[in-house]
């Protein structure tokens, strides 16, 4: 995917190192990095291929190993939370941090897969009439992976993986709108009893176990389902299969209700399949200095004992601003590095990272 380049100062940024290392470290990883044109100082431009290649070259020479692999579902029962949103943006930051990140999306509105510049409706021949590359069309969702899906033959991971910003950045499996159809399938298996939940689970299990070659997940450090609003199957699937449930709060009125529906969904699995994931609430739209908003963080500390995290995302134009310009196919914290919300959602990864216990 296409994009602005980048300057020395936002590298450094995003990678939270000087300017210094970000020079030393990616002429020492041989990384070829373009200069910019003209006669003026011949400043480095870096493309984001190069930036992920630079974080996955300091994480093999700062030694990052990962104590343990995670799997989290970015849920919550109320629309417009923002857990796309926030599902795209730390998914382009794990991998800055030196985690080998995968990215699932598995609602059939595609809003993730839009995110990272796929179009989801576009056919091969619409991309070429307009110029685009067909690489940005989207051939093959989650489904097609299932044994499920009941198709000839499956197709490999590889050709369902989309790499928007190279190997070293963010895998995604992309969604469009014929994976509704997977609802459909497991809501059948459901009424014959075949409890369809299970096969996500089973896919991740097998996949990260490294026992179906076709379908080698064990590379990942983090893989994150960003799950639609809809509490059905497939969503059940995918926190079955999680290790955590980051639950996004938008902090209006009735927003905690969709928090104790959400913990109530959690003990119902609990006592049908005996597992669950952990809840992590996360405050986005955050306002600190409003009364609501203080009286509702005291309300969900209280309720749910460490779900909270204690940073939290701020209400913010940007957000809008970037999905809708042209001059980007990158979520808020690689187009604007150094923007508040793009820091704040830089020390939601931290907090994540080191509530989950990965490094
Ligand atoms: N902190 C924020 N400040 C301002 N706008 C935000 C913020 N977080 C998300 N948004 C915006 O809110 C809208 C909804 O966000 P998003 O699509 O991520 O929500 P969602 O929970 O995934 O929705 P759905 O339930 O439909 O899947 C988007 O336009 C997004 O840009
Ligand atoms: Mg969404």
């Amino acid at each position: 995917m296409s994009s602005k380049p980048f300057k020395v100062q936002a590298v450094a940024n995003l990678l939270g190192i000087t300017v210094d290392a970000v020079r030393r470290d990616s002429e020492e990883a041989g990384i070829q990095v373009a200069r910019q044109a003209g006669d003026g100082p011949k400043t480095r431009l870096f493309t984001i291929q190069n930036i992920y290649e630079l974080a996955a070259f300091r994480a093999k020479k700062t030694l990052i190993k990962p104590k343990k692999k995670v799997i989290m579902t970015v849920y919550a029962p109320k629309g417009g939370v923002g857990k796309t949103t926030i599902a795209s943006n730390l998914s382009s930051i794990f991998p800055l941090l030196g985690l080998k990140t995968l990215v699932i999306d598995l609602d059939f509105q595609a809003n993730l897969s839009m995110s990272f510049g796929y179009d989801a409706e576009m056919t091969h021949e619409e991309a070429i009439e307009v110029n685009k590359p067909v690489e940005t069309c989207v051939d093959f969702h989650f489904g097609n992976l299932l044994p499920q899906w009941q198709q000839s033959t499956t197709p490999s991971l590889d050709s369902v993986l989309k790499k928007p910003y190279g190997e070293f950045g963010p895998h995604l499996i992309p969604a469009e709108v014929s994976l509704d159809r997977l609802e459909a399938l497991f809501t059948l298996d459901a009424i014959m009893s075949k409890q369809p939940e299970l096969a996500i689970a089973k896919f991740l299990h097998e996949g990260r176990s490294g026992q179906n070659v076709n379908l080698d997940l064990s590379q990942y450090d983090i893989i994150i389902f960003d799950a639609p609003p809809a509490k059905n199957q497939t969503t059940r699937g995918a926190l079955l299969a999680s290790d955590f449930v980051l639950a996004p709060v938008s902090m209006e009125k009735y927003s905690t209700k969709s928090v104790s529906y959400l913990s109530k969904v959690l003990s119902e699995m609990e006592s049908s399949l005996g597992k669950y994931p952990e809840l992590i609430i996360l405050g986005n739209f955050f306002d600190a200095t409003r009364v609501r908003v203080a009286a509702q963080v005291l309300a969900l500390t209280n309720q749910y004992k460490n779900a909270w995290l204690n940073k939290t995302i701020g209400s913010s134009e940007e957000f809008k601003k970037v999905l809708s310009s042209d001059d980007y196919e990158l979520p808020l914290a690689l187009a604007k590095p150094s923007a508040q919300s793009a820091l704040e959602l830089r020390s939601v990864a931290q907090a994540l990272i080191e509530k989950m216990g990965i490094l």
